[in-house]
């Protein structure tokens, strides 16, 4: 949370101590005691080099946590998904798989175990109360769900209802599936924000879209799917197992068993291929208690791809804000928005945010994103921009309540593509559960003809950027109600 006060005191503490010694002789003598040490060092090592040329270092056999595998050769194809809701329609070649169809493949293709991680159930029209043509889909699924359930072991970790209806679960019980209720109100006084799949411990899927009807046709979504690809199944089941685990015991464990630790993250991410492109993989997630030995969390991860960017920087989310939304009283917490700003003003990274609007968007993002926006001066390489994307909606869609909006949340630089599942505020990192899957193609060598997932993800927000849903945020575009159409 407060990493980038901590980095700027470590640096201030350095350059003070540094000046201090370089005025004093008495760091001259360490320096000549130092180098002699250092050179005799140097001579016995190598005499011992000479000695005993071939011996492996003996520290591995006695600490074995370090010699896990980071490579994986499993054959990973992976494709973003989405949903565009009814009626959106982009002028662009640009399109990708629909979550519904991936849905209904992943539940199809079954052959062993699913395992799902949500927030809340809503796939039928009944639990939405409303007479929807397009809830089919949602309902379809929940139906090929429950059929699942009664063939093989269906998993599926759920935020504690408070309101929301229970009769999807219900039924998927009913049916044969196992559902535990991680009570993160308790735990963290957050929710079970999560949203992803693991099928047969091989195939997954990660993205912004509920286990909701709306979330298949009235809401815009973005996620991945990843088949064939065991090694990141293996990683990702491991965040399942803790919100699992966390449904059994009510209580977070500290430290977490050895089991939910993993070798790979923002500093040994996998080494893998991803549809014929070479990329360094790891799943991030939050909260900070959630995550074992080894296992970035989602801040941490967010910061280092925006801290690792060199030209640009496209965020597309749902929700910004730099404050603990939920928090009384009020806090301000800026670790992003500070982030950015160095990126723009440090390195004169491009930066792009497209943020979303509807009904129920706090009026006070936009002073913030104003805020953020006007660090642009074309004279002094300063360069943020914010959109707000709507979603156009009929008089009957505006009857469908908490839809026709774009739920995304994703980040894309020159070098990483991040696909996440939180909201950007302070509490998402703080005390709510979620995740990201974070690809880094920065050496992407392609071996195919088809573009990396960084490409591909680039081409999405630059067609939502271009589209006419998006409208610039600047000065003059004083208040919501000239930005978000919907509301
Ligand atoms: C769609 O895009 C093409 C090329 O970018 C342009 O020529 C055409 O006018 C566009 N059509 C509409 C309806 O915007
Ligand atoms: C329909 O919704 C009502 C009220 O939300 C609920 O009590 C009932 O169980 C639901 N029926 C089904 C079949 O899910
Ligand atoms: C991406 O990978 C490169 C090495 O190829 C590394 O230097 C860089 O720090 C990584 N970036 C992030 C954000 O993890
Ligand atoms: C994410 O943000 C939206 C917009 O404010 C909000 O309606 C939604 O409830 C948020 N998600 C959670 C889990 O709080
Ligand atoms: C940029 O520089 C030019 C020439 O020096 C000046 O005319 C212009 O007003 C400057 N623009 C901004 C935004 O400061």
């Amino acid at each position: 949370m407060s990493s980038d006060v901590a980095y700027e005191k470590m640096s201030d503490v350095e350059s003070v101590r540094g000046e201090g010694l370089a005025k004093s002789q008495t760091y001259f003598r360490c320096l000549l005691l130092f180098t002699s040490l250092t050179t005799v060092l140097l001579a016995l090592l190598f005499i011992q080099a000479l000695l005993v040329p071939s011996l492996p270092p003996s520290t591995e056999t006695t600490r074995p946590r370090l010699v896990l595998p980071r490579s994986c050769s499993d054959p990973c194809r992976i494709s973003l998904v989405e949903s565009i809701p009814e009626g959106l329609e982009f002028n662009s070649s640009v399109t990708h798989p629909s979550i519904y169809d991936t849905w209904l493949r992943l539940i199809q293709g079954a052959q062993s175990s699913l395992d799902i991680a949500s927030f809340y159930w809503t796939m039928t029209n009944n639990d939405t109360r409303t007479k929807e043509p397009s809830a089919k889909p949602g309902e379809d699924i929940l139906e090929e769900l429950g059929k699942l359930s009664g063939t093989l072991p269906v998993r599926i970790a759920v935020n504690t209802p408070t309101s929301q209806p229970k009769g999807n679960l219900e039924f998927l019980i009913s049916s044969g599936a196992q559902v535990r209720t991680v009570n993160m109100k308790e735990l963290t006084t957050g929710v079970l924000h999560t949203k992803f799949w693991v099928v047969d411990k091989k195939h997954i899927y990660i993205g912004s879209a509920n286990m909701d009807w709306r979330s298949l046709t009235q809401v815009k979504e973005l996620g991945a799917v990843v088949y064939d690809c065991g090694c990141l199944a293996e990683d990702l089941g491991k965040i399942f197992e803790a919100y699992w685990y966390l449904g059994e015991t009510e209580s977070i464990p500290s430290p977490w068993p050895s089991d939910y630790n993993t070798a790979y993250n923002k500093d040994t991410p996998m080494e893998l291929q991803l549809s014929g492109t070479d990329s360094l993989v790891y799943f991030s997630s939050s909260p900070p208690s959630f995550c074992p030995e080894g296992r970035t969390q989602d801040l941490v991860s967010i910061l280092s791809v925006i801290g690792d960017a060199q030209q640009f920087v496209y965020i597309a989310v749902m929700n910004y804000l730099p404050t603990m939304e939920f928090s009384h009283p009020k806090r301000y917490w800026a670790d992003i928005d500070t982030q950015l700003r160095r990126a723009a003003y440090e390195r004169k990274v491009r930066v792009r945010l497209l943020i979303s609007c509807w009904g129920s968007t706090s009026p006070i993002m936009f002073p913030f994103l104003r805020s953020l926006a006007s660090v642009q001066d074309p004279n002094k390489s300063l360069d943020i921009q914010v959109k707000i994307f709507n979603v156009p909606a009929t008089p009957k869609q505006k009857q469908i309540p908490y839809a026709r909006v774009n739920h995304n949340k994703y980040m894309v630089t020159d070098k990483v593509a991040y696909i996440g599942t939180s909201n950007w505020s302070g509490d998402y990192f703080v005390n709510t559960a979620g995740s990201a899957l974070v690809v880094n193609q920065t050496q992407a060598q392609s071996q195919s003809e088809e573009q990396s997932v960084q490409q591909q993800l680039q081409a999405v927000f630059e067609r939502d950027w271009e589209s006419p849903y998006s409208t610039l945020l600047s000065h003059g575009t004083a208040d919501r109600t000239d930005l978000c159409h919907s509301a």
